[in-house]
């Protein structure tokens, strides 16, 4: 490695946490800081407040030698290099986002900056923040000489969080000059000289010493712009396939044959074209109104972006549906709810269509048994436990003497359930998949009634309904 940076990550959440773990496997030294005192002392102790595979163990290997947590957000600042801003930027009320966080952190490096550091936005944040963080800090009377802003953003994936970050598609830098962008440059070294994938224990991935990660410099407004419009097209694609799912089942047509087909182009390629719930998470939702904000700012007419999250919505309504078709009245149904979390592989709930569409069952009055390998705890956040809503320890504890079996998170261990044993545990061999985890011939074959998204529902023989028919 050419030389180790030192680095401060401002915010210790899905993304900072991440980063900061990362950076320092990659032989830096890094300070993580987070103005939540719980979450430090967790941390500091040896806990891991997110559910990530591989992080608990970069942690357990890197803590207290190259990464360390602190709520001294001034002390990490002045012995460091490059400060990466890693804190939250909701969806504010006209949909622009809400960059409080970040102006607030901001505001706070600005009086510990001595000597030249790199502010890095990591955070998603529209184009130009750039520009107002070196305003704010130009305001604080932080000397010009002695900072440069750079656009750093990130592009993981939750569950695939650490994987995504080692081995990424590209790493992008917006910088507006040759320091700024060399010091990010030393940063990613590591990852674009290819020397970590050769380093014993390194965790393994798509990169590799001879095809190592690819860095794009560009400026600060283009790469902003890179991480709204590559996450808007993520959405459009999630949106068209569940567009097109529902046209598949209006004319009796699979839209798993269609995606595959689709998908063998490789102009359009196979990934992000499940069609399900539609997308949850913290970031395609507001990230797909932010980048609507900035457009209508711009005066640009973006009206496509609108149709996305239009589809989006009304594709929890169509599930929502489908449980009602299948069941014809709720009031007084018992539901097993399979998944909380927005995906599988996380116990992230925001935004999650599964906490939605279980609030709306609730209202509706059924009464519901959620399970969630990851996400019992954060959703007894949201949805306390009442007379109307319980959780259960796994699967066929949810799915004991229910009316119908609702399949919500795409968790590998849903895709893989004991059929008999579910098939015993229910009370009607009813499954509503969201999710598309089964084939229908499969089902039927194991005794179910099979809802899913986008091919025909298949009914069980012993109802006495035809084998096949479009909901
Ligand atoms: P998060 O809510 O999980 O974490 C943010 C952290 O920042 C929290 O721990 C909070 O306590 C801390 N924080 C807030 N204000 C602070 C302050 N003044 N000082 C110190 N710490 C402070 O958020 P996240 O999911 O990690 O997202 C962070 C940013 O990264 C967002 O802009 C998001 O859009 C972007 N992003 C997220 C993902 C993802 O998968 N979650 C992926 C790419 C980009
Ligand atoms: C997404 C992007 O994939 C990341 O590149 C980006 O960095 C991140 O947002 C961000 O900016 O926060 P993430 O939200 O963690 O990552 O998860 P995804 O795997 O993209 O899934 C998002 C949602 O879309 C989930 O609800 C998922 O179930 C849904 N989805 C995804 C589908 O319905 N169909 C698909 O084919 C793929």
């Amino acid at each position: 490695m050419q030389s180790p940076v030192s680095i401060c990550v401002i915010g210790s959440g899905y993304v900072g946490l991440v980063a900061a773990a990362c950076f320092a496997e990659m032989g830096h030294r890094v300070l993580c800081v987070d103005n939540d005192e719980a979450r430090v002392k967790t941390l500091r102790e040896g806990g891991v407040p997110i559910y990530e595979d591989h992080l608990p163990a970069l942690l357990a290997k890197h803590r207290g030698s190259a990464v360390d947590f602190t709520t001294d957000l001034g002390s990490a600042v002045e012995s460091s290099e490059a400060i990466f801003i890693a804190v939250g930027t909701p969806q504010g009320d006209t949909g622009a986002a809400d960059l409080s966080y970040v102006e607030a952190v901001v505001s706070e490096i600005a009086r510990h900056i001595h000597n030249y550091k790199v502010i890095v936005e990591k955070s998603t944040v529209p184009v130009y923040t750039n520009e107002w963080i070196s305003r704010v800090l130009h305001r604080h009377g932080v000397d010009p000489e002695n900072f440069d802003v750079v656009s750093n953003p990130e592009f993981l994936r939750e569950g695939t969080a650490i994987i995504d970050f080692l081995h990424p598609d590209r790493i992008v830098v917006g910088a507006g000059n040759e320091r700024s962008a060399n010091l990010l440059r030393r940063v990613y070294e590591p990852l674009v000289g290819g020397s970590y994938y050769q380093q014993p224990g390194a965790l393994p991935g798509a990169c590799s010493a001879s095809h190592p990660a690819k860095l794009l410099v560009t400026s600060t407004q283009s790469s902003e712009i890179i991480k709204h419009a590559s996450n808007a097209f993520l959405a459009l694609k999630i949106s068209f396939i569940n567009a097109v799912a529902n046209l598949a089942e209006a004319v009796d047509a699979d839209i798993e044959d269609i995606a595959a087909g689709m998908g063998l182009d490789s102009r359009i390629g196979p990934r992000f074209l499940r069609a399900g719930l539609g997308y949850g998470g913290s970031c395609f939702p507001k990230d797909v109104a932010a980048f609507h904000w900035v457009a209508q700012q711009r005066g640009v007419d973006f009206e496509l972006l609108q149709e996305i999250r239009k589809i989006n919505e009304t594709q929890k309504d169509v599930f929502f549906n489908k449980v009602l078709s299948a069941l014809w009245t709720l009031r007084g149904k018992r539901l097993a709810a399979l998944g909380l979390a927005f995906k599988g592989d996380t116990d992230d709930i925001r935004e999650s269509p599964a906490i939605d569409i279980i609030k709306r069952l609730v209202e509706a009055g059924a009464t519901v048994t959620a399970y969630d390998p990851a996400a019992n705890e954060r959703a007894k956040e949201v949805l306390p436990p009442s007379k109307k809503l319980h959780y259960a320890n796994d699967i066929y504890e949810a799915a004991k003497d229910a009316d119908a079996v609702l399949i919500l998170t795409d968790w590998k261990e849903f895709a893989n359930i004991d059929l008999v044993r579910l098939n015993d545990a229910v009370r009607f061999p009813i499954v509503i998949d969201g999710r598309n985890l089964y084939k229908p011939q499969q089902m039927v074959e194991r005794g179910f009634t099979y809802v899913s998204v986008g091919r025909p529902a298949s009914y069980q023989a012993a109802q006495g309904k035809p084998r096949s028919m479009v909901m």
